[in-house]
């Protein structure tokens, strides 16, 4: 297995087609963007539509992506409507959030993962 920052915004697309082909398991870390993506107006409208939350939107996202979905909360009520994914993301939404770029981890930043070091 091979554990990567996947999110909606930080697809590595070309990377996790290597590794589906070389049979290594995608674990995406920090689906939720640290909880950055939950300030994305785009992806709360398309969330609306969906009738869910954001990181319902997001890890669905990364399930539907052949991934092993890595969300971290330390709130029960979101651990329960995080595990809420009985929905399927079009494929047209699939692209869109493939292709959706957001780099501003905010105050985390700093931390090697997310300043691309
Ligand atoms: N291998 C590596 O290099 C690496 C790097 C980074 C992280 N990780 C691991 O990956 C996991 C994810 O880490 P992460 O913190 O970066 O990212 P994340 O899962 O993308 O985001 C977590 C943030 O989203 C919030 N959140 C979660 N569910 C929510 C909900 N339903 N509504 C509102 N807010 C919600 C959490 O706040 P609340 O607690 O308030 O819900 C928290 O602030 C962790 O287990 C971490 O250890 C691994």
């Amino acid at each position: 297995m091979n554990q990567l920052l996947v999110h909606a915004g930080n697809t590595p697309t070309e990377l996790i087609a290597y590794c589906e082909d070389n049979n290594i398991l995608v674990e995406a870390y920090s689906p939720i963007a640290h909880g950055k993506i939950l300030n994305n107006p785009d992806v709360a409208a398309m969330a609306d539509r969906y009738g869910v939350s954001v990181p319902q939107l997001c890890i669905r996202y990364t399930l539907q992506l052949g991934t092993v979905s890595l969300p971290k909360t330390a709130n029960p009520d979101h651990m329960r409507s995080n595990a809420q994914l009985d929905f399927e993301i079009t494929d047209d939404d699939m692209d869109t959030l493939r292709t959706l770029r957001a780099r501003d981890y905010g105050e985390h930043s700093v931390f090697p993962v997310y300043s691309g070091k």
